[in-house]
């Protein structure tokens, strides 16, 4: 089952299911499906799932004995409606809307996805960088707002789900 850290928004219409850690201060916001059933997924502190997002993992076997978990870290904000699968990310990332991120992948901290970016599988995505478009590109790097407005992100919605919490919002 679902393990819920202290301070954590969960909308009445999103799914968690399995093998999954969501932790403090993160939220997860409406439609979201999750699903660790068949390898586990781990959720930072004040990341937050935006709405109509969907997460899943990939099974073990006997090429893959690990399988391909989902790891997100902290502080990272995912945007609507995005497609995270077997993957794992570090700290302080935006996940533009619409985006995909396939199995083996990887980024680093610090990183900017834009809007729909295709991710491949196994890929590395380097810390400071923008990456944009289908299949992704390292765009440019990162100007100093863009990096503010990582961890201000995160700020932001953790406010926001502390609005959603003391309202009784679901
Ligand atoms: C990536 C993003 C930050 C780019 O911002 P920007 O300031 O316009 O970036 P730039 O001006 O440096 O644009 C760089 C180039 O990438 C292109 N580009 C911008 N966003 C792109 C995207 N999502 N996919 C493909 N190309 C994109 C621009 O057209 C420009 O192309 P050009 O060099 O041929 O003119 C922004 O477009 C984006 O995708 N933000 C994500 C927002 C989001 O989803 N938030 C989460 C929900 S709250």
């Amino acid at each position: 089952m679902p393990t819920i850290a202290d301070g954590c928004y969960v909308a009445d219409s999103a799914r968690l299911v399995g093998d999954l850690h969501l932790g403090n201060d993160s939220s997860v916001w409406h439609m979201v499906a999750a699903r660790g059933d068949v390898n586990h997924i781990r959720i930072g502190q004040r990341t937050n799932v935006q709405d109509g997002t969907i997460l899943h993992v990939t099974r073990r076997s006997e090429s893959n004995p690990g399988g391909f978990p989902l790891i997100i870290g902290d502080d990272v904000t995912i945007g609507h409606k995005c497609m995270l699968h077997g993957c794992t990310l570090g700290n302080r990332i935006l996940v533009g809307m619409g985006a995909i991120i396939m199995d083996g992948v990887v980024v680093e901290d610090d990183v900017f996805i834009g809007a729909g970016t295709l991710v491949p599988p196994n890929k590395i995505l380097e810390s400071g960088y923008l990456y944009v478009g289908n299949p992704m590109q390292k765009k440019r790097p990162l100007k100093d707002s863009e990096r503010a407005f990582l961890t201000q992100s995160a700020i932001n919605y953790v406010e926001l789900k502390n609005d959603y919490l003391e309202e009784g919002q679901r």
